[in-house]
């Protein structure tokens, strides 16, 4: 029997027109077809909007991603992120929540199970390897290859966007939310891995967040800022190696800083992030 994708919001990248489900792949009025995977996706990334054969994250990234956040050592970021969404969300109505760079699903999952049945969840990232992964966590979310500069929805029909330590543009996002609808962003704060990082670099960067006044100037309201700390379960060598290919530290680390690393057996780290809660009128 076919997968049932459950977002009625779809739009054919190509020509923005609906789609439509007919047996096995998502269809347009112009003829434009595109297959249910296997495992229960769908790929709307438009050939021209790929700038690499294997665009984002690669599938080792995503392998270790998925055993560190299973492993629940970023529990309570998805917690807060639960906290914060639940009373934003009305419960007599079917919401559009959408995950843009949902990774391998965890976030999503997690606040999936945290909504009363019924909302319409779509997860999207470019990498197929991270949707591949994410479609195997929960059948009921719509899971989508596509990218965060052209979202495959309707204008106009999202409640909410979510963007957990990923790429975002404000500005793009207003097209998509309907008028109050929300902008839910988590980053990395200044003493995030504070640890690995002064293992790793010779020199630390405390790196401010990025600077939302524009969007402040254009629509957008700062509804809730909220810092949370705190310190995960030790880590063992192995995770260690996952944090580190799961982020871009491995790349950015000297060899010197890369050594340090691999020669730890056990890791305490701050985990420090800030969420920002738009709306958008
Ligand atoms: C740091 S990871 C975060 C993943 C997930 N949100 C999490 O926190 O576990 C960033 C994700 O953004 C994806 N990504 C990069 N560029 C993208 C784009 N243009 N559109 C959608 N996703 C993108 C990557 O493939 C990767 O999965």
């Amino acid at each position: 029997m076919a997968h049932q994708i459950t977002a009625q919001n779809l739009i054919c990248p190509l020509d923005q027109q609906p789609l439509i489900q007919q047996d096995n792949s998502l269809r347009c009025n112009s003829g434009h077809s595109f297959d249910i995977a296997r495992q229960g996706y769908v790929n709307l990334l438009p050939v021209q909007k790929k700038r690499s054969k294997d665009p984002g994250d690669s599938k080792e990234m995503i392998v270790a991603r998925q055993n560190f956040l299973n492993a629940g050592l970023y529990h309570p970021i998805s917690e807060q992120l639960n906290q914060l969404v639940s009373p934003l969300i009305a419960e007599e109505s079917a919401a559009s929540i959408l995950d843009a760079g949902c990774g391998e699903g965890y976030y999503l999952d997690q606040l999936a199970s945290s909504l009363s049945e019924g909302h319409n969840l779509i997860g999207l990232d470019i990498s197929k390897w991270a949707v591949q992964a994410a479609a195997r966590r929960n059948k009921q979310i719509t899971w989508i290859v596509g990218t965060n500069v052209q979202l495959p929805v309707a204008p106009n029909s999202l409640d909410m966007l979510i963007c957990m330590f990923g790429f975002y543009d404000l500005e793009k996002f207003t097209q998509w939310l309907k008028p109050g609808g929300y902008v839910v962003l988590a980053e990395a704060g200044k003493e995030h891995l504070i640890e690995l990082r002064e293992l790793i670099y010779p020199e630390v960067r405390r790196t401010p967040l990025p600077d939302i006044s524009q969007a402040l100037e254009n629509g957008y309201q700062l509804v809730e800022e909220k810092s949370l700390q705190f310190k995960p379960a030790t880590l063992n060598k192995k995770q260690i190696t996952d944090l580190m290919v799961m982020t871009p530290h491995l790349y950015r680390a000297s060899y010197a800083g890369k050594q340090a690393a691999e020669a730890l057996t056990e890791l305490d780290i701050t985990a420090d992030v800030v969420f920002r809660v738009l709306q958008y009128n």
